[in-house]
C-alpha cells in the first residue's frame, strides 16, 4: 500500500466513523444512502456494524458508510459485482436492471401497511423472491423495512388534481414513473443525494418518500408540506453478491448471516415507532403535514390503482391477488 492510499484510507474512515480494521479481518464494507439516526435502515445497518465488529472480532471487520458517502444506489450494485462493496441495501424500486418481480411492492396501494408487507415478504413466493437475481451475480439476505410513502410538493396536495402539472422525483423505477403519469405529473428518476437541492431550486416540484426520510433530508424544509397518503411502500433488500458470499467459509457465513437475521428481525419490528417518531420530528421542526379524509384519499386512490393493470404481466396477478388477501 503506498503512503498516500493509506493517508486517505485513514482520512475516509476517520470521516465515516468506524474504528480501523485490523491486519487479518476481512473487511466487509456496508454502502447506504440514508442518514443513521432516527432512520430505519441507518439504525439497521449501525447495529449490523456494532454486532459484526464485536461478535466476529479477528475474523471480520464491518465498515459502514452512510448517507451515499461511497456509492449512489444507482452505482452500488455494479461496484458489488465487481468486488469492491460487500453490502448494500437499496430501497426494492432499485433493482429494476436484475428483476421485475420486485415491482409489485412500487404498486401504489397494494399493500394497507408496512405488517401487510412484512406478511407477504415472509410468505414462501416472498422468501423465493430474495433469490431471483441469483443468475444476475445479486442474492438477496434480508427485507429491511422503512415505512410507508408519503407525497409532498411546493403546494398543497389534497385533491389528485392538485399534482398535475407538477414535477416529481421518482426513484429510477418503471412503476413509479407510471404512478406519477397516472397523475399527469411529470415524473423524474434522480438519485437520492440530489433530491434535496433539486426541491431547493424548483428542478423538482415534489417528491414521494417516508416520514423518516423526508424528515431525515429535511425535504420538508423545501416543500409547502407533506399529505399522508401511504400511498406506496419503501422497502429494502439486504443484498450481497453471490461469488463474494460463496468465497466465505461456510463457519464465518452462517455467523454473519445468524446476526443478520437477528438485526433485521430486531430492527423491523421496531419499525412502526422510528416512522412515528420521525413523522413527529417533522412537526416539531415546524413542517406542515396534511391529513386527507376517507373520501379524499379514495380520489388518489381511483385515479393511481389503474396502474395495475400495466403491470400485471410482470408481478403476477396470483402474486397481487396473495398481496390483497393479505390485506384483507
Ligand atoms: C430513495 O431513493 O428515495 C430511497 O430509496 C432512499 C432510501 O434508501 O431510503
Amino acid at each position: 500500500v503506498t503512503v498516500a492510499a493509506t493517508a486517505m484510507a485513514l482520512s475516509l474512515s476517520a470521516t465515516a466513523g468506524f474504528a480501523q480494521c485490523d491486519d487479518g479481518e476481512m473487511v466487509i464494507k456496508f454502502s447506504h444512502v440514508t442518514n443513521t439516526d432516527r432512520h430505519p435502515k441507518g439504525l439497521a445497518a449501525s447495529l449490523l456494524q456494532e454486532r459484526v465488529n464485536e461478535e466476529m472480532n479477528g475474523k471480520a471487520c464491518m465498515e459502514v458508510y452512510p448517507n451515499s458517502t461511497l456509492y449512489n444506489d444507482d452505482q452500488v450494485l455494479e461496484a458489488m459485482l465487481q468486488g469492491d462493496v460487500q453490502m448494500a441495501a437499496p430501497s426494492l424500486s432499485k433493482f429494476e436492471a436484475f428483476t421485475k418481480q420486485f415491482r409489485i411492492f412500487d404498486l401504489p396501494f397494494m399493500f394497507k401497511s408496512i405488517e401487510a408487507v412484512d406478511a407477504f415478504q415472509n410468505s414462501e413466493t416472498g422468501q423465493a423472491m430474495k433469490e431471483s437475481m441469483a443468475r444476475r451475480g445479486l442474492m438477496g439476505l434480508e427485507f429491511w423495512h422503512n415505512g410507508m410513502k408519503q407525497f409532498s410538493a411546493n403546494k398543497p396536495l389534497v385533491e389528485p388534481g392538485d399534482a398535475a402539472g407538477l414535477k416529481f422525483r421518482v426513484q429510477p423505477s418503471d412503476v413509479l414513473v407510471a404512478q406519477m403519469k397516472a397523475l399527469d405529473a411529470s415524473p423524474q428518476p434522480m438519485a437520492f443525494s440530489e433530491v434535496y437541492g433539486a426541491l431547493q431550486t424548483g428542478v423538482v416540484d415534489g417528491q414521494e418518500n417516508t416520514w423518516s426520510n423526508i424528515y431525515g433530508q429535511k425535504f420538508f424544509e423545501v416543500q409547502d408540506g407533506s399529505t399522508e397518503t401511504n400511498h406506496g411502500v419503501l422497502d429494502y433488500l439486504v443484498v450481497t453478491s453471490v461469488d463474494w458470499l460463496d468465497s466465505l467459509d461456510a463457519e464465518t457465513r452462517d455467523q454473519l448471516l445468524t446476526i443478520l437475521s437477528e438485526v433485521s428481525n430486531e430492527r423491523n419490528a421496531a419499525v412502526g415507532q422510528v416512522d412515528m417518531e420521525a413523522r413527529q420530528a417533522i412537526l416539531d421542526a415546524g413542517g406542515e403535514i396534511r391529513e386527507l379524509t376517507a373520501e379524499q384519499r379514495q380520489a388518489w386512490v381511483d385515479a393511481m390503482k389503474p396502474v395495475w393493470a400495466e403491470f400485471e404481466a410482470d408481478v403476477g396477478a396470483d402474486n397481487i391477488a396473495a398481496a390483497q388477501e393479505i390485506n384483507a
